[in-house]
């Protein structure tokens, strides 16, 4: 019998390989995810079940302690939001499913729950959430903090996130609007 696997991408909206002879010769415009779409819908013909687009919401200082290797060769910068990108890809495929990463640690779970639904609409159920809660101080610091809480409590904070942002799902019924022009309702 034939063993069936999955196969993803995992993979985030940042600068592609622009040196090498398999450079795109359109790479300088991959800010537009234009390529993103052109690589996701060859995965697609090539039956891969999903593409997962990595985040991280700040510029790397892991070598050296300072941003200067990250920004001076491109690694994993400039990084654009995952979210928008996983719109582009969805509406632009068919099968395949499009995961974006949104951190419970920055989002405000209304605006994370309403974002979700949003793009799962448009995507027509193939939108999945990588939940994440980031390890990096340099991220909380984007976000006016000193640095982020240690692990366990930022996994607690997530453990009663994941389960607000369910209710939010849940409060809505899926036949909710009826739109019957009969009944006006
Ligand atoms: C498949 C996979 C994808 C991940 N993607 C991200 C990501 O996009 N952003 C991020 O900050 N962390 C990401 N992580 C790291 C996790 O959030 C987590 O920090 C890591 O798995 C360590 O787990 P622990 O905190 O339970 O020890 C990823 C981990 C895995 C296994």
């Amino acid at each position: 019998m034939t063993k069936k696997f999955h196969m993803g991408w995992f993979m985030n909206f940042t600068p592609p390989d622009w040196q090498s002879e398999w450079a795109s010769p359109d790479v300088k415009n991959w800010p537009d995810g234009r390529f993103h779409v052109d690589m996701a819908q060859s995965m697609e013909r090539a039956c891969f079940d999903f593409m997962m687009i990595e985040d991280t919401v700040m510029v790397a200082d892991a070598y050296g302690g300072t941003m200067e290797g990250s920004l001076k060769n491109a690694v994993f910068a400039p990084k654009q939001d995952p979210v928008p990108l996983a719109v582009l890809v969805a509406a632009n495929t068919s099968k395949m499913g499009v995961v974006a990463t949104m951190s419970t640690s920055f989002y405000p779970p209304y605006l994370l729950a309403r974002a979700c639904s949003t793009v799962d609409s448009i995507a027509r159920g193939r939108f999945g959430w990588n939940i994440v809660s980031s390890a990096e101080d340099r991220a909380a610091q984007n976000f006016g903090l000193e640095g982020l809480p240690e692990h366990d409590e930022r996994y607690n904070v997530a453990e009663e996130y994941f389960d607000v942002v369910n209710r939010l799902w849940d409060s809505w019924e899926a036949d909710a609007v009826v739109m019957d022009r009969e009944t006006n309702t």
